[in-house]
C-alpha cells in the first residue's frame, strides 16, 4: 500500500480527492492520448460533502484519499453531478460505508442512480437555484441537462466562487499537476478543444445558453473545477470564452482534407487538392484517416471552414473507415462547414455518391459536383484536383 498522499487544496477545507488514469487511451472511442483524471472534491465544513466519485477501478485509492481527510462513515452528503460511470461507479462502494450520507442529485440523476445501481439509496433531488448549507459554505445547484447527459448539473460553492462543472470545461489529461497554471498552456488548450470537439460539439447551443444563464445568475467563478483534467484557476474566463467560440464552431480560413486510400490514387488526389487550397492562402490539414484517427480529425474540423473527404470505391461503396468516420461526424453535427467529396474507382463508381448522400441527409452543405478519377490519376487528373481545391478555397474566401 502507498504512503500518505499529498493533499491538493482548492481553498481552505476544499480538497481534490480524485485519481489519475495514466494509461487510458480509449474513452468510449475517444483517443485519450494523454490519459485522464477523474476529479472528485471533498468539502470539509460543519457538514462534509463529497462531489462526484471516480471510476470503480480506482475506488481503493479514492477511499484512501478521502479517509486521510475525513472519516468516510461520517460523510454527510454525496453530490452526484453526473451519472456516467467514469464519475459515479464508486458511488455504491462509498454509499455502503457512508450510510448516513444523503445523496444529492437532479431528478433525472435520481432516476439514473436507480437505473444504474438499483434502489435503496437515500436521495434528495435539487433544481436550479436550490441551495444546501454546509455551515460556513453554501452549495448552489444549477441543472445542466445534456452537458453531457440529461441528469447533469453543476455545483457552485458560493463563498469561494468555485464552479464544479463536471464534464464541462474538462480535458483528458493525466498529470501529476492539478491546476492550469502548472502545465503547458498549449497542451492544456489542445486537450480542452479535443475534449470539446469530440464530446460536446453537438451541444453547442445548449452550452452558450447555459453560460448566459450562469452569467445572469450573477455567477462569476474564480475557479472552475471540472471532473476531468486540470482545474482552471489562473483565468477561468479564458476557457469560458473558448467554449463560447467553440459552441458556434467559429472558423478560421482553414480546411481539412481527410481521406483513406487503397493503392494511393486517392492519396495523390488529396495532395493535389491540398495544393490547390493552399495556393489561395488557406491553411490546410491533410490527414489520412487510418493514421490520424477520428479524434484528431474531428478536433481539426471544429475551427475549419471546409472539409474535403476522399475515399476509394470498394464494392460500389465508400471505404469502411470513411463510413465509420461519417457516422461519427454526422452525430457530432459541426455547424457551418462546407463539405465536398472526391475519390478514385476502378470499374464502377460509388464512394463519392454514397458519401455525399450521407452528408446531405445529415443536413450538411455540400459543394458539388464531387470529383472522381478512374484507377490512377494522371497529370491531367491531378490538375483537375488542384483546380477543385482552388475552387473550394475561392468559395470559402467569398
Ligand atoms: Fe466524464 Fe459524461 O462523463
Amino acid at each position: 500500500m502507498w504512503g500518505k498522499l499529498n493533499k491538493v487544496s482548492l481553498a481552505e477545507g476544499i480538497n481534490w480527492v480524485g485519481v489519475v488514469d495514466w494509461n487510458l487511451r480509449d474513452f468510449h472511442g475517444f483517443t485519450a492520448r494523454r490519459g485522464t483524471t477523474y476529479n472528485s472534491y471533498l468539502i470539509s465544513d460543519k457538514k462534509t460533502a463529497l462531489i462526484d466519485t471516480v471510476k470503480y477501478t480506482f475506488s481503493e485509492e479514492f477511499l484512501k484519499k478521502i479517509s486521510e481527510i475525513t472519516e468516510l462513515k461520517k460523510l454527510d452528503y454525496i453530490i452526484i453531478n453526473h451519472l456516467e460511470m467514469d464519475h459515479s461507479s464508486s458511488l455504491p462502494i462509498v454509499a455502503k460505508i457512508a450510510q448516513n450520507a444523503m445523496i444529492i442529485s437532479s431528478q433525472r440523476g435520481k432516476e439514473a442512480i436507480i437505473e444504474h445501481y438499483g434502489a435503496g439509496f437515500r436521495i434528495r433531488t435539487v433544481k436550479t437555484g436550490d441551495e444546501l448549507n454546509l455551515g460556513n459554505r453554501t452549495l448552489r445547484f444549477i441543472e445542466a441537462p445534456m452537458l453531457h447527459w440529461p441528469d447533469s448539473m453543476f455545483t457552485y460553492i458560493v463563498e469561494e466562487k468555485i464552479l464544479l462543472s463536471n464534464d464541462a470545461f474538462g480535458q483528458h489529461l493525466a498529470s501529476v499537476f492539478r491546476f492550469d497554471d502548472q502545465v503547458d498552456e498549449h497542451v492544456l488548450l489542445e486537450e480542452a478543444i479535443t475534449y470539446y470537439a469530440n464530446i460536446l460539439m453537438p451541444l453547442g447551443s445548449l452550452i452558450s445558453r447555459k453560460i448566459q444563464e450562469i452569467v445572469k445568475m450573477g455567477i462569476a467563478p474564480k475557479i472552475i473545477a471540472p471532473s476531468h483534467g486540470m482545474i482552471w484557476r489562473s483565468n477561468p474566463s479564458k476557457i469560458i470564452q473558448a467554449y463560447l467560440d467553440w459552441s458556434v464552431c467559429k472558423s478560421k480560413l482553414k480546411a481539412v482534407v481527410v481521406f483513406d486510400t487503397m493503392w494511393r490514387s486517392t492519396d495523390k488526389m488529396a495532395r493535389a487538392i491540398t495544393e490547390g487550397l493552399a495556393s489561395q492562402g488557406v491553411n490546410v490539414k491533410l490527414l489520412k484517416l487510418r493514421v490520424a484517427g477520428k479524434t484528431e480529425v474531428v478536433t481539426e474540423i471544429l475551427d475549419s471552414k471546409t472539409v474535403i473527404v476522399g475515399s476509394p470505391t470498394l464494392n460500389q461503396q465508400m471505404f469502411p473507415s470513411l463510413s465509420a468516420f461519417l457516422t461519427y461526424i454526422t452525430g457530432l453535427k459541426p455547424k457551418g462547414k462546407l463539405w465536398s467529396f472526391f475519390g478514385s474507382y476502378g470499374w464502377s463508381r460509388g464512394a463519392v455518391k454514397s458519401m455525399s448522400e450521407m452528408a446531405k441527409k445529415a443536413g450538411f452543405e455540400v459543394f458539388e459536383p464531387g470529383l472522381e478519377v478512374k484507377y490512377v490519376p494522371n497529370q491531367e487528373d491531378l490538375k483537375k484536383c488542384f483546380e477543385f481545391g482552388k475552387k473550394i478555397a475561392i468559395k470559402i474566401k467569398a
